[in-house]
Order: structure tokens, then C-alpha cells, then sequence
């Protein structure tokens, strides 16, 4: 039963799951379009809609003088118009809504408009950033010992930088949103969000009205990825606008184009390090700034760039660390939550430093990287004062090291290495262990509605979206098992901001930990309510054989006593018992993460609920004439507890790990010196495809790890995996380093294009030969 697919896993390959584009609508719909700057830093110097007014078809033009409510939105700080007002900050900007008959003429109409420009110098990368020091707010610090004087009495010391690119979301389905206006000022929003209830917040605040005049369902999301967390909320308040301006149902899903534009990505971080090592490559010390481009506005910048500090240790132990991280303001869109949340481009600083401190020693960076790792009972506080409870990193590496022969094979790439001189290949084995719950403590709630009718069959509601990632399917197991019924039984709805109020984000990985507890809850107050019913009505049936509702189990469809197992009733049948003896049948749940709290201001205390483990082997071949590569072989060991749903599981370590090795390898996103995005389509942006997977896939869930710190002993599995990709990054090291015979510390970036082997590989010859002159 536990091991079942996706619930829309046929609809999604028969084309019969709803999208925001499918849903029906009558043919009073309008389409909106957003026009934007084509400008990365001006002023606005007029702005003339008239003519684009006047074209038929066209039923409204709007700019931010048109908006009822507030034009402030922002997540975390109000600083992001919804439509610009006298100055544009990024490319994409949005500054005009229309909402016309169709595309066509909204498109026309677009034409008609005359926006006049003067031109400002925009910031575009983190050095000028830095430079002219456009922070985004106050740079933050998280110390454990004294880094500066461990680093100053350290044998060993090495420093450098390191840049990690940004990276686009490419969900299959672009930013979508439907309004249908109701009755009075009420507003049906079908979103495609991650976060209904932020969404229904902002759609009330651009209209000046109430929540409870607003509602936004989410059926399913083609893909999000964090690209939704805050992002949906954009294309909901202009489609809302359009919607109440218009009095009709409108409709917005942005062209691909638009939509890699307008839209943040993962942030672009520039890494500066320095540690110090003993000679066997042991870590003393290790100070980090960590500088992230955020983009035009705050966004969730300023809680990205915390994930990356709490991940700046990776997986291992460091007795003096020392992390300044700082957001700086740039004009390019704002950048937003990707899967990892900043945890990978924290992680990909430290384990850049294990890698370079294996070749300072000469070592097997795999050697390096064990003798690093958390202690099982010593060396086990992280540089924020939480305890790694429940390693599993020496389990896993014990199992990898031998399941992958790592050995043997590291042996026969460097016999490989020195038979041949133009294809190289590389080897690394990294490990993840990533936090599990929102940094920002009070987000870890969340809720639930169960409604179970007299047909037996039960409707849950729960606060988590549907992505693609499984929640639904997961949630209707834990439903069914707690209430010991069929999965036939039980329908998850769409998320619905009035069914389920005041929700956090489906997001930090913790959707199943969260709505599964929640619903969980709920079923928990159902049962003993039937509980308490049957047990009077059992009672009944034989006096002399009394029985109380803690004998009351719920199983096989059927409400037992388990006193008296004789005296069983089919669920349905006690749903209608319960119904005629005016049971309620409805029940709301309520989670929130107990035993966590941390102190943002000291950057102390326990920030996570439970920390997820994975490892992961690649190898791969470098051609060194041409700086291509081919992924040979991955095996990856993930913990994700007692998973719930196997399939779904391997489903999410998989694309993590691929979608890692795009944000690694392929997926570089450059702009032009005015703020342009270059590639904006799927012909110059790379994600990987099915050439990308390892020829030789080895995927694995580790088995006996009951996690006690969520639903039904299982683990959250969602982001983590991504940062197994960074085996496929310095395994491409690997190979550049086997070059030079491992003599020369190559330089290296984020992704690590053709382009930028290539240019590895080329500095590291030019250094073979002046080696060899001096
Ligand atoms: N998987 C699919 N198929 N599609 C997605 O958009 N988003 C990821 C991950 N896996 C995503 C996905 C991100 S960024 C997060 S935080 C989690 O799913 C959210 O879902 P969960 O918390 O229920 O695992
Ligand atoms: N992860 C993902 N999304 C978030 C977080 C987090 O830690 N905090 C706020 N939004
Ligand atoms: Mo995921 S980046 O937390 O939406």
C-alpha cells in the first residue's frame, strides 16, 4: 500500500490535470498582460495610456495610480511596487496592466503605449555591488572560538574565493493566476502558488479590501521550486487589479520569456574563505564572508543568506568558524527561494575548502572529508550551537565507500589517468546534511480540515501545495492509515484559503513534516469521538460486556473493539451510527514544530527540528581539448527515515540530485551590461536532460532510520538531495587536477561550464610548463 504512485500521475501524462489554463471559465474571460521595463535602472518621466485605451478590445490599461489598496508588497519588507511609480529598479519591472479580448490585442494595445525614460547607471554584479556598498541591511555574523587567532596559530592556512552562479526555476508551468470577481468585493483567486494564504494577503492589500473577502485555491502547480514561494504573488495582484477594474474573470500565464525575465532566481553568491588545517588535514579554523546578490528588493534574501550561513559548516565539525554573510541590492530582478534556500551555495564554500585542503596534503579528498565529519558523540555542535543529533554520516559513508567500490575505482581512474593523455576523469564523494525547518521559527505551523461524510469516504484539507514533489499523495496516505480506511477512501482537496486559514509556504522541505502532522491531529480528534459513540454502542449490544473508547481501534475500514474483536462495525456503517447520534464529523487539526527556537541576533540556539543526511559518488570523463564532459556514474545514499512512499522518495532524491548537477554544470544565466537577461528560452538557457543523468544511476534510500522528530517516523526529502550534485562539480575538478597530476589547485567555479574547464585546463598546462621552466 505504501509504495503507491503519485495521485496524478496518469492525469499528468494523459494531459487530464488541471492547470490554471484548463480551468473553465465562461467567455466573459479576459487576458492580462503585463508590460514591464525594458530598463535595468530609470526614471519614469511620463507615462501615456490613452491611445492603448482607445483600442477595441481593450478593456482596461492601468498603472499605479489605478490601484485601489496598497502598491507596497514584499513578503518580509514592503518595498517591492506592484506596479513602479517613478523610478524602475530591474529589467521586468512590472510598470502597466492590460486586460484586452484576447492576446492579440493585448499586445497592440501594449504598442500603443508611450513611457518615457531617463536612464540611470544600474548596478549589475556583487563586486560593484560591493564596491559602492549597496547592502540590503546589516551584515550578519554567526562565531563559535575565535577564528582569527586559530587561524593565525594554524600549521597550515589557505584562502581564496569562490562564485556561484545563479540558477533559473524552469517549472513546466509559468506564472499562472485566474480571478473570478463574486458577489460584493469578494474575489475567487485560482493561483499557482506555494502559498495561498501570502497570495491571499497580497491580492486583499492591492485592493484594498478584506481577507476574508478573498479567496485563493491551488489545485496543483506545474513545478515551483521555490520560484513560487513569494514570486506567484506578483502575477495574482495584477490579475486580481485587472479582475476587479474589469468586473470580469481575468486571466495571466506569462510567456516563457516573460517569465524567465521578469522572475528571480537562485542568488549569485561571491565566497571568500580562509582556513587552517593540522598536517593529517584536519580543520582548526574556517572564516567565511559570504555575499549574495539579492536582487532589487528583500524579497526572502535576508533568510536565504541565513540558510547559507547555517550550511556554511557542511557536514563537518570546525572548532573555530567565523561566517559574515551579507545581501547586497542590485538591479536585476529580485532574487528568490530555490530549492536549498542558500543552503547549497554555503555548502558549495566549505566543501571548496576540504577539496583543496585534501590536495594541500596530498590526500583523498573522500579521506578528508571522513575525517571532518560531525562526531557520533563528540565534536557535534555545529557553529550555531545546535547538537547533530542522529549522524548518519559515518553509517552512510561506511555503506557508500563500499557499495559504490570506491577503492577499487579510485585506483583504476588514476591508471586511467596516466595511460591517457587527452581524456581525463574524475571522482568525488560529498555528503549533505541539511537542516530541517524554517529558520524563522514561528512559520514551522501548520493546519488541517477533515471531513468525513456518512458514505464513509473522507475529504482532507490541509494548508501544503501540490508541486509535483507528492505532498497530496503522501498526506492521503497518512490520512488513510491513522484512520485505518482504504486510500479509496480518502480525496485530498485543493489547497483553499477557506478551509484552511493563515497557512505558512509549502516550503524548507517541511510540507509533508507539517500538513501530515496537522492532519494527523485532526484525525486524532475524529477518532475519538467515533471512539467514544461506539464504545457506548458496542456497550449496549452486551451490557455484561462493557467496553471504553481507548478500546476502540480504527483498521481495515472497520471500527473494532479490541476487548471484544467480535464487536466490529464497517466505517461507513459507524459513520452513519455516528451521524443519527449527532456526532460531528468534521474536525480541524493544528501542528507547530515543538523544541526549536533560535536566537537570529546571536546566531545561537537549535534553528532546526532535525537534520537530513545523503552521500553521494560521481565519476565522470573530461575531454581536455574541448572542455566537455560525460557523467559516468552516480551512487547516491539518501536518509529520508521511514519513507512514507519509497517511490515518491527516490522520485525527489533523482531530480534533486539532476537538478543540482544543472544549477552545477550547465545552467549558466548571463546578462548584458544593461541588466538584459541573455538567455531567456530553453535554447541558450541549459537544464539538464536526459543526457545528463549518470549512464550508470545507482539510487538508494538508507534502510532502519526511523526518524523520531516527524509524521509516522519518515524525514523530510525534498531539497536536500540537490546538493548531492556537488560529487558531479569536484568529480569535473578531479579531472581538471588530474591534468596537472594533482600538482596544481585548478581554478574552479560554479557552474563549471565547458567554457570554464576548458579555461581550467588551459591555466593549469600554462602552470605545468612554467613548473617545468623554473
Ligand atoms: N518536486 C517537484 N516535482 N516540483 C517542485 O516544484 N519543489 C521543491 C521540492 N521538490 C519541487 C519538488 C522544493 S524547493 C521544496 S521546498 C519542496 O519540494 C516542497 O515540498 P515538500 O515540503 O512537501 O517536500
Ligand atoms: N526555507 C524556505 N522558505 C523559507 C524559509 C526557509 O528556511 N524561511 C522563510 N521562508
Ligand atoms: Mo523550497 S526553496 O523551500 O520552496
Amino acid at each position: 500500500m505504501y509504495n503507491i504512485p503519485h495521485d496524478s500521475a496518469s492525469k499528468h501524462v494523459s494531459g487530464q490535470s488541471i492547470y490554471i489554463d484548463d480551468v473553465l471559465v465562461n467567455s466573459q474571460l479576459l487576458v492580462g498582460r503585463v508590460v514591464y521595463s525594458r530598463f535595468a535602472h530609470a526614471k519614469i518621466k511620463s507615462l501615456d495610456l490613452s491611445k492603448a485605451k482607445l483600442l477595441e478590445g481593450v478593456h482596461a490599461v492601468l498603472c499605479w495610480k489605478d490601484i485601489p489598496g496598497h502598491n507596497e508588497m514584499g513578503p518580509v519588507v514592503h518595498d517591492e511596487p506592484c506596479l513602479a511609480v517613478e523610478e524602475v529598479y530591474c529589467v521586468g519591472q512590472a510598470i502597466v496592466l492590460i486586460a484586452a479580448e484576447n492576446e492579440e490585442v493585448a499586445i497592440q494595445a501594449e504598442k500603443l503605449l508611450r513611457i518615457e525614460y531617463e536612464i540611470l547607471e544600474p548596478v549589475l554584479d556583487i563586486q560593484t555591488a560591493i564596491q559602492k556598498d549597496s547592502l540590503l541591511a546589516p551584515p550578519r555574523i554567526m562565531q563559535r572560538g575565535d577564528a582569527e587567532v586559530a587561524l593565525k596559530n594554524a600549521p597550515h592556512t589557505l584562502k581564496g574565493e569562490l562564485e556561484t552562479g545563479a540558477q533559473e526555476h524552469w517549472y513546466l508551468e509559468t506564472q499562472s493566476c485566474l480571478c473570478i470577481p463574486g458577489e460584493d468585493k469578494e474575489i475567487n483567486v485560482f493561483s499557482s502558488t506555494q502559498h495561498p494564504s501570502e497570495t491571499q494577503t497580497i491580492v486583499a492589500e492591492v485592493l484594498g479590501i478584506s481577507k476574508n473577502e478573498v479567496v485563493v485555491e491551488t489545485r496543483r502547480m506545474g513545478g515551483a521550486f521555490g520560484g513560487k514561494e513569494t514570486q506567484a504573488n506578483h502575477t495574482a495582484a495584477w490579475t486580481a487589479l485587472l479582475c476587479y477594474a474589469t468586473g470580469r474573470p481575468v486571466k495571466i500565464r506569462l510567456f516563457r520569456d516573460d517569465d524567465q525575465k521578469i522572475t528571480g532566481k537562485r542568488h549569485r553568491f561571491l565566497i571568500y574563505y580562509e582556513a587552517g588545517f593540522d598536517e593529517n588535514g584536519k580543520l582548526l579554523a574556517v572564516k567565511f564572508e559570504l555575499n549574495a546578490d539579492a536582487g532589487c528588493t528583500t524579497d526572502l534574501s535576508m533568510a536565504i543568506l541565513e540558510r547559507a550561513m547555517l550550511h556554511a559548516d557542511s557536514s563537518y565539525y570546525v572548532p573555530h568558524m567565523h561566517v559574515t554573510g551579507k545581501a547586497y541590492r542590485t538591479n536585476l530582478p529580485s532574487n528568490t527561494a530555490f530549492r536549498g534556500f542558500g543552503g547549497p551555495q554555503g555548502m558549495a564554500g566549505m566543501e571548496t575548502v576540504i577539496d583543496r585542503i585534501a590536495r594541500y596534503v596530498k590526500k583523498d579528498p573522500a579521506e578528508i572529508r571522513q575525517l571532518n565529519f560531525y562526531g557520533l558523540d563528540k565534536n557535534n555542535i555545529t557553529h550555531y550551537g545546535q547538537e547533530v543529533e542522529l549522524n548518519r554520516l559515518h553509517t552512510l559513508y561506511e555503506q557508500l565507500y563500499k557499495s559504490s567500490d570506491y577503492k577499487k575505482r579510485r585506483s583504476e581512474i588514476n591508471s586511467f589517468n596516466s595511460a591517457n593523455e587527452f581524456f581525463k576523469k574524475g571522482m568525488a564523494l560529498t555528503p549533505v546534511k541539511f537542516g530541517i525547518s524554517f529558520t524563522t521559527s514561528f512559520l514551522n505551523q501548520a493546519g488541517a480540515l477533515i471531513n468525513i461524510y456518512k458514505d464513509g469516504t473522507v475529504l482532507v484539507n490541509h494548508g501544503g501545495t501540490e508541486m509535483g514533489q507528492g505532498l497530496h499523495t503522501k498526506i492521503q496516505q497518512i490520512a488513510a492509515a491513522e484512520l485505518g480506511v482504504s486510500l479509496d477512501r480518502v480525496k485530498v482537496n485543493a489547497t483553499n484559503t477557506s478551509k484552511v486559514p493563515n497557512t505558512s509556504a509549502t516550503a524548507a522541505s517541511a510540507g509533508t513534516d507539517l500538513n501530515g502532522m496537522a492532519v494527523k491531529n485532526a484525525t486524532e480528534k475524529l477518532k475519538l469521538r467515533i471512539a467514544k459513540l461506539m464504545a457506548i454502542e458496542f456497550s449496549k449490544q452486551r451490557p455484561e460486556k462493557p467496553t471504553s473508547a481507548e478500546h476502540i481501534l480504527f483498521e481495515n475500514s472497520r471500527v473494532v473493539d479490541s476487548l471484544y474483536p467480535d464487536r466490529k462495525i464497517a466505517f461507513d456503517e459507524a459513520m452513519v451510527l455516528c451521524h443519527l447520534n449527532q456526532v460531528s464529523l468534521s474536525a480541524t487539526g493544528f501542528y507547530k514544530t515543538p523544541n526549536i527556537g533560535w536566537d537570529k541576533i546571536k546566531g545561537w540556539g537549535k534553528p532546526f527540528n532535525y537534520y537530513a543526511f545523503g552521500m553521494a559518488v560521481s565519476e565522470v570523463l573530461v575531454d581536455t581539448l574541448t572542455g566537455y564532459h560525460r557523467n559516468l556514474r552516480t551512487d547516491i545514499l539518501h536518509d529520508v527515515g521511514d519513507s512514507i512512499n519509497p517511490g515518491i522518495d527516490l522520485g525527489q532524491v533523482e531530480g534533486g540530485f539532476i537538478q543540482g548537477v544543472g544549477w552545477c554544470t550547465t545552467e549558466e544565466i548571463k546578462w548584458d551590461d544593461q541588466g538584459n537577461l541573455l538567455n531567456h528560452s530553453p535554447d541558450t538557457y541549459k537544464i539538464p536532460s536526459v543526457r545528463d543523468v549518470p549512464e550508470d544511476f545507482r539510487v538508494e534510500l538508507l534502510q532502519n532510520v526511523p526518524n523520531p522528530n516527524a509524521v509516522r517516523k519518515s524525514k523530510a526529502v525534498a531539497e536536500p538531495p540537490l546538493m548531492l550534485a556537488f560529487s558531479t562539480w569536484l568529480a569535473i575538478k578531479d579531472a581538471i587536477s588530474a591534468v596537472g597530476d594533482h600538482k596544481y589547485e585548478p581554478h574552479f567555479k560554479l557552474p563549471a561550464t565547458h567554457e570554464v574547464i576548458l579555461l581550467s585546463i588551459e591555466h593549469t598546462r600554462k602552470k605545468m610548463k612554467e613548473g617545468k621552466r623554473s
